[in-house]
């Protein structure tokens, strides 16, 4: 039986009817169809209020109704009030009520798509599993003619109400034919949020800004990142590359097991954050470059291993044919879309799959995180 009230009208738990052993065979089985030799999937512990980050939308229908939840499944795009989320924590929910109290007394209009008019976008809502710490930020629109004004935001700010709480808003300027530009402004509270990872016998802390991406299951990124290490038996004189490396996370677990790690970012929030993580934790021997993977890719140094955790599109044919070229021994693929990982595996010609890995990150959903070892034959 589902246990939330908004199953199965929500967009987000379509598995959640299924028990959750069922949900890991079915999952297993859509693992062995891109990956016949795949280990047993990873299972989650606890697989309720496993989330450290949501995002939630603000919408309004014609008649000037206001929504501000998640999207309803097959709706396009229609947006539900969310009174409970139980793959979150229970405190996301009662954030969301007090946004939402606040709007109630605005004259902000929701952010229209299609049309382009409108102020409030999303709001997204992050803690640090380990310890506790919260951050909310409002992403706003970045036309000037539906820009809030400083006693809007300064009432934002009061209707959230805890000085303890790491707030932001964000601007997202649209313009036709250019990239999408975020802007963020602090509002209050600490300007980041840390977050420990227990990872084989060591404690990693990790600063997170609001535009950094986290593994969004922090205690099952633990397990993919101790099963990485495990598939990848590192060696002490081992030169390593960590592409789409994010915060670190994955380049500061394996550093003390290696000589060296570099790290290749794209995001100059999660690049900054990096860099104060191997501080923070004490480790020197990583680096990290700011870049896209498939320009910088060429210019690397032969490594001994490569690691990479691209996003859900996987590889572009640039960062695929420079891994070619750069031939390390070994290459770890982790991914949060199989498909495209074994789209990208099959076109790795001079490697062999060694070990593949799932690991359930995201109970209740379709979705399987995916680490793939590869040898050079
Ligand atoms: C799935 S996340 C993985 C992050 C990290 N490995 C972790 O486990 O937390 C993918 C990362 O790739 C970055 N990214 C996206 N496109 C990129 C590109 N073309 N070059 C470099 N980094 C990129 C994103 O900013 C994001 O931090």
């Amino acid at each position: 039986m589902p246990q939330c009230s908004h199953f199965p009208s929500c967009g987000g738990c379509t598995l959640q009817n299924l028990p959750y052993q069922e949900q890991l065979a079915q999952k297993q089985a859509a693992i062995q169809t891109l990956f016949p030799s795949a280990l047993p999937i990873i299972p989650c512990d606890d697989p309720w209020h496993y989330r450290n980050k949501m995002e939630f939308s603000f919408s309004q229908n014609k008649a000037g109704e206001k929504f501000l939840g998640l999207v309803m499944r097959k709706s396009r795009g229609k947006v539900f009030h969310l009174h409970e989320c139980l793959i979150s924590p229970p405190w996301f929910s009662d954030m969301l009520a007090t946004v939402r109290r606040w709007w109630e007394n605005t004259d902000q209009a929701a952010y229209h798509f299609h049309h382009g008019t409108g102020t409030l976008r999303t709001l997204t809502i992050r803690e640090g599993r380990h310890t506790g710490q919260k951050m909310v930020m409002l992403t706003v629109s970045g036309d000037p003619r539906f820009a809030l004004t400083k006693p809007q935001i300064d009432s934002f700010v009061a209707a959230v109400g805890d000085p303890s709480i790491s707030l932001f808003l964000r601007i997202q300027q649209c313009i036709p034919k250019q990239p999408t530009q975020f802007f963020e402004m602090h509002l209050s509270g600490p300007t980041h949020i840390e977050e420990h990872l227990h990872i084989e016998g060591q404690t990693l802390r990790f600063k997170i800004s609001p535009s950094s991406f986290f593994q969004p299951n922090t205690l099952q990124a633990e397990k993919l990142y101790a099963a990485a290490l495990h598939l990848a038996a590192p060696s002490s004189s081992m030169q390593v590359l960590d592409l789409y490396c994010g915060t670190a996370t994955i380049g500061l677990t394996f550093a003390s097991h290696v000589a060296h790690v570099s790290g290749i970012e794209l995001n100059p929030y999660a690049v900054f954050d990096a860099k104060e993580n191997a501080e923070i934790n004490g480790i020197s021997n990583f680096s990290i470059q700011r870049g896209d993977v498939g320009q910088l890719i060429s210019s690397l140094p032969k490594p001994d291993l490569v690691i990479v955790d691209p996003p859900r599109p996987g590889l572009d044919a640039a960062a695929l044919a420079g891994l070619q070229a750069l031939r390390p021994s070994q290459i770890i693929y982790i991914a949060c879309n199989p498909t495209t990982q074994a789209q990208n595996i099959a076109a790795l010609s001079d490697y062999t799959v060694d070990a593949v890995q799932p690991v359930d990150q995201f109970p209740h959903t379709h979705h399987i995180e995916n680490i793939v070892a590869l040898r050079r034959h």
